[in-house]
Formats: structure tokens, C-alpha cells, sequence
């Protein structure tokens, strides 16, 4: 027994191997149920008692032994196989999991590449505005009530600092910055004091448009629209301009596009008329090109702004205007396109 234990001592001093296989393979042979190790432990109980003290720690001392080969040799192979496939270059790639446009940024890159296309450049201006270019150069009388707290977020009072409640602000700044000819469209997120809703949010997406020239008609506004609308909502789509009111354009309309879901059958989405509101217009009013710093003599021009939500709720027949800012995956996983 003597001479087994130290031919397996010799062994295991000697034993090294290059695969997790041979290593498991010489393991079994070890320590596995019928090893030489247990095997050896089987035999203990014929030692004669004056020897077993001295035999029963050399056996323990062999078998700790054997494990802790085992253990540092299969800490060696782990390591190599990771080095090993850092080196090899056929090795298949790790699976990257690609993220999604968010459906407010895919309908805002599908609005500017459209007028992109009719040569309007994109503009950005400041959501932390003044008084003056969010109201007062716009027209808007001093009792309008969007000038109201109920209506506004302010962040001073006296100088009026606020958080813009529409992107028409920034045409304010394009027409101070800019000689005409102005083809400009201006997206950014805008605030309002709304409880937030269904329906409403204190927080969304517009597009602003402006184009300034000489002898500028509403016949150019209603063209440029309506090739917007047969891109954005497909090429059958019609439209309606309707009379309306905003203090920095006059005349001023609203648009409508034909409801795609019902073909203008009527249904719940288009509220059983077949049209759907998709934009406020109109042209813009010489008051405000002179506060600008434009000739209204020689100059005149449209305008327009839509709500980037209210164009993807009607794209993507998104109910719930709360969706787009809770970052819920299941939602947001839906929207796949590439623009
Ligand atoms: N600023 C308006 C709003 O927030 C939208 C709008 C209407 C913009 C008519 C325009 C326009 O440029 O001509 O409701």
C-alpha cells in the first residue's frame, strides 16, 4: 500500500495535460468511485492499528494533493480558452443587440427629409426664451391668455423668461438672422402648463416652417402642403384647409388630411368626418415681419407648425400620448424603421 501511495504521489507531481477532457478522464481514474485514491481509502481499514495514524494522513495529504492539481490545471485551461478566442479571428461575432428610433425622432427625421427635399433648411433655436420672441414679436396681444401662468412655464417674471410653448419662436430668430429667400423648418420640443393626460402632455415635439420671398401667395403654402401631406401620409392622400385664427398669420387655416384608416367612411380615429387635423398656418402677418427686420412691402411669406406626437399618433394609431416618454421597451420595440 506504501508503494501505491507513493507511485500515485509521484504522479500527481508529474501529471499535466492540455485538454478539460484528459483532465476529467484522470480525475475519474483518481478519485472517481472505483479510483485508485478511493480505492486506497477502501484498503484503509485493513492497516493494523499502530499504523493507521501515520497512513491515514498520508492518504488525506495524497488526495488533497490530487484535487489541488485538478483544480490548478482546470484554472490554467479556462484561462487559455478565453485567451484562445481572443485570438482566433473565424470565431462567430457576439450577438449585438441593436437598439430602435424612438417613434418621435422617426417621424421627426421623416418631416425633415421631406422638406429637405423642397429645400428647406433645418434651423434650432433656444427652449429658454424671452417674452419677446415667444409673444410679443409674434403679435400676440399683451392680455392673450397664453401669456398666462395658467398656460406658460415661466422662469422669471420682469424680464419675462420662459420655457417656449411653440417653435414659432425660432422663425423669430431665423427672420432677425436671415435675408430672405427663407426656406427654414425648425424642430424642437416645446412646454406647456398641461396636466399631464391621454391627450395632453406639458412636454412635445413641433415643427415650425417658414418661407420668406418676394410675391410669396397662399397658393405656394397650399402646395407645399399638400406635397408634404402625400409623403408623409401616401400619395392618394388629400387635404383641407380650413379658416382659423393665430396672431401671427393672416389669413390663417387649418389643416386637414383625408383619415387613411377609413378612406373618409368615418371611423373612431377621424371621429366619423373622414379628416383628420394635422397642422395650424397661414400667411404671416406683415406686423411680424417688421419686427423682424423684413420689408413687408416687398417681402411676404407662409408659415406653418405641427405637433411631432399628433403626426406619429396618426401614423403609428398610438392612442395614449403618455407612451412616448415612459421608455417602456415593449412599446418602443415596435418601431423598427430605418429613417
Ligand atoms: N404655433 C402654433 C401652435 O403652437 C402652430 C402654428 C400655427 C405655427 C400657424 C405656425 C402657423 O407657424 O403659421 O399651435
Amino acid at each position: 500500500m506504501l508503494e501505491k501511495i507513493k507511485q500515485l504521489e509521484e504522479e500527481i507531481e508529474r501529471f499535466s495535460c492540455e485538454v478539460e477532457k484528459s483532465l476529467e478522464d484522470w480525475r475519474i481514474k483518481l478519485l472517481g468511485k472505483k479510483g485508485e485514491i478511493t480505492q486506497l481509502f477502501e484498503e484503509f481499514k485493513n492497516v493494523v492499528p499502530e499504523q493507521k495514524r501515520e497512513f491515514g494522513q498520508r492518504l488525506n495529504n495524497l488526495k488533497n494533493s490530487a484535487i489541488n492539481k485538478i483544480v490548478a490545471i482546470k484554472e490554467k485551461l479556462e484561462v487559455s480558452v478565453i485567451e484562445g478566442n481572443k485570438e482566433d479571428k473565424t470565431r462567430p461575432a457576439e450577438q449585438v443587440t441593436l437598439g430602435t428610433r424612438h417613434p418621435i425622432s422617426l417621424v421627426k427625421r421623416e418631416i425633415t427629409s421631406i422638406f429637405s427635399k423642397l429645400g428647406f433648411t433645418v434651423e434650432e433655436g433656444p427652449e429658454i426664451e424671452d417674452d419677446w420672441h415667444v409673444f410679443s414679436a409674434l403679435n400676440f396681444p399683451p392680455e392673450h391668455p397664453a401669456r398666462d401662468m395658467q398656460d406658460t412655464f415661466f422662469i422669471s417674471k420682469d424680464p419675462d423668461i420662459l420655457l417656449r410653448t411653440h417653435t414659432s419662436s425660432v422663425q423669430v430668430r431665423v427672420m432677425q438672422n436671415q435675408k430672405p429667400p427663407i426656406r427654414a423648418i425648425m424642430p424642437g420640443r416645446v412646454f406647456r402648463n398641461e396636466a399631464i393626460s391621454a391627450r395632453a402632455h406639458c412636454i412635445f415635439h413641433q415643427v415650425e416652417g417658414l418661407y420668406i420671398d418676394e410675391n410669396v401667395s397662399f397658393t405656394d403654402l397650399k402646395q407645399t402642403l399638400l406635397s408634404f401631406a402625400r409623403e408623409m401620409f401616401g400619395e392618394n392622400t388629400e387635404i383641407r384647409l380650413r379658416p382659423s385664427y393665430f396672431p401671427f398669420t393672416e389669413p390663417s387655416a387649418e389643416m386637414d388630411v383625408s383619415c387613411k384608416i377609413c378612406n373618409g367612411a368615418g371611423c373612431n380615429v377621424c371621429k366619423y368626418t373622414g379628416w383628420l387635423e394635422v397642422l395650424g398656418c397661414g400667411m404671416v402677418d406683415p406686423n411680424v415681419l417688421e419686427n423682424c427686420g423684413i420689408d413687408s412691402k416687398r417681402y411676404s411669406g407662409f408659415a406653418f407648425g405641427m405637433g411631432v406626437e399628433r403626426i406619429a399618433m396618426l401614423k403609428y394609431q398610438i392612442k395614449d400620448l403618455r407612451l412616448y416618454f415612459e421608455n417602456d421597451l415593449r412599446f418602443l420595440r415596435q418601431f423598427t424603421q430605418s429613417y
